[in-house]
């Protein structure tokens, strides 16, 4: 058996929590492979709506299991407050929700050592979610973390005293900012409990037993491929492999087990933090977008930032995630333009290319656009592809050709229901 892979493919928040969720029921297992509480992905049906940071997003399916896998960051403190709103919502997730012993811990300093850092930034700040990643993962590759198997130790508390101490002496380099340490640390020694009422799993062995017994298995992504730590617009980055090859290493898992790479993007694109984005729109129609899209943070309540798709910038994550299928989400949110827009190309130095350059944060691009009629009406009558207006299968089909990956599904709205499975999806 293979491992089939969610992940998106612009900035973040292109609606991966929504597709896991709909897809879910055809997996036995969902793995989060990476990120931590950075992640924001917004689940609706029912009426209701759920927002998750570091559950995977196959909770809410009955049966299915759902594995934090070793590459994710925990916080202990935000992984208790989404059990309690699983909880509260009737939700049965015990025996379903495991989590990796290797999965690394977000210490409270880490998030003050966050604070502090994007603070001393100043101008060229990142735009951090402020949960911690970026210290968690650098004591993780430093050899200093603490790992989730750890809170069984007894000598955990004597671990935890030291690395708190050494972030408290690092503190010391930054100018100060708020932060009360005291009443954060007594919140996650408290949600330690929580923690370890969850069943801990060696994560590498319980993928591979898994797929012995030919059990389905779908890894959902955080945060997008233009995020990653290597390939992304470095450094407005978060820490963390975001693209395929950070399967294998955040599920232990070797490369020939990944099969299907659903590779989803926006109509459109967004982009919540600072940092290059080619296609951002700053006036009429970057606010517009803004509005139909309802584009604020699920982490944060950022407004994003908007602007047109961008295919040299997805041809060039589709060619390091390997994808085989495509989806695009959001359709719905350019129902009121009579004209769309779409990057083909840069123009950088005055020359025109595909290629995103080595200094994509210090270059100057400007994007060459090409327009597309709008279908400017609603899409909720459409539950078949056919039924979509012609300009609107003119627009999805144009983006099948350019980036050579056929579409098989689009989202038409937040709902579950709101998506159109194409019957060329290898999936459903
Ligand atoms: P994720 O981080 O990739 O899971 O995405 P987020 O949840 O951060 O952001 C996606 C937002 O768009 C959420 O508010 C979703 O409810 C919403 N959404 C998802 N798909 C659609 C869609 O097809 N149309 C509209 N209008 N909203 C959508
Ligand atoms: P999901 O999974 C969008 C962005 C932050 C910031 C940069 C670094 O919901 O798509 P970090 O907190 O990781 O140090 O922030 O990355 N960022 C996201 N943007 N969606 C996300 O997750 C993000 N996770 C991090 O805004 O620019
Ligand atoms: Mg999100």
């Amino acid at each position: 058996m293979a491992i089939d892979v969610i992940l998106g493919l612009q900035w973040g928040d292109e609606g991966k929590g929504k597709i896991v969720d709909y897809l879910a029921p055809q997996y036995d297992v969902v793995a989060r492979f990476q990120g931590g509480p950075n992640a924001g992905h917004t689940l609706k049906f029912d009426g209701k709506k759920f927002v998750l940071h570091t559950i995977p997003s196959g909770i809410f399916r009955p049966g299915l299991l759902n594995l934090i896998g070793n590459g994710v960051v925990i916080d202990p403190i935000t992984l208790a407050k989404e059990i309690k709103s699983l909880e509260d919502a009737g939700v049965d997730y015990k025996g379903r929700l495991l989590v990796a012993k290797k999965a690394h811990l977000i210490l409270p300093t880490h998030r003050y050592l966050d604070a502090a850092s994007e603070n001393a930034k100043g101008k060229s700040k990142i735009g951090s979610t402020l949960k911690g990643i970026g210290p968690t993962y650098m004591d993780k590759t430093g050899r200093n973390g603490l790992r989730v198997g750890d809170i069984t130790r007894a000598d955990f508390e004597s671990r935890y005293n030291i690395l708190k101490e050494k972030h408290l002496n690092l503190l010391n380099i930054y100018p100060e900012v708020a932060f009360d340490l005291k009443a954060e640390e007594q919140k996650w020694m408290d949600s330690l409990s929580v923690l370890r009422s969850l069943e801990m799993v060696d994560g590498e062995y319980y993928i591979e037993n898994k797929l012995k017994e030919g059990k389905r298995i779908l890894a959902e992504g955080a945060q997008g491929s233009m995020l990653d730590i290597d390939y992304g617009t470095y450094p407005f980055v978060t820490s963390s492999n975001t693209i395929t090859a950070g399967v294998c290493i955040g599920l232990g898992v070797s490369p020939g087990r990944i099969g299907e790479v659903i590779g989803i993007t926006k109509a459109y694109c967004t982009r919540v933090g600072s940092g290059p984005f080619p296609t951002e729109l700053h006036g009429a129609t970057g606010e517009l977008l803004r509005k139909e899209g309802a584009e604020f943070g699920a982490t944060t309540g950022r407004p994003r930032r908007c602007g047109w798709i961008d295919l040299p910038q997805l041809k060039y994550t589709i060619m390091l995630n390997g994808v085989t299928q495509l989806v695009v989400t959001k359709i719905d949110v350019l129902n009121n333009f009579e004209e769309i827009k779409a990057a083909e190309a840069y123009k950088v130095d005055g020359q025109q290319t595909e290629r995103l350059p080595y200094d994509v944060c210090d270059t100057d691009i400007s994007p060459v656009l090409s327009n597309h009629t709008g279908w400017q009406q609603s899409l909720d009558n459409a539950v078949e592809y056919g039924q979509l207006p012609d300009t609107a299968r003119q627009y999805l089909e144009m983006l099948e050709q350019k980036l050579e990956v056929p579409v098989t599904m689009i989202s038409t709205g937040p709902e579950r229901k709101k998506l159109i499975v194409r019957e060329t999806s290898p999936v459903v």
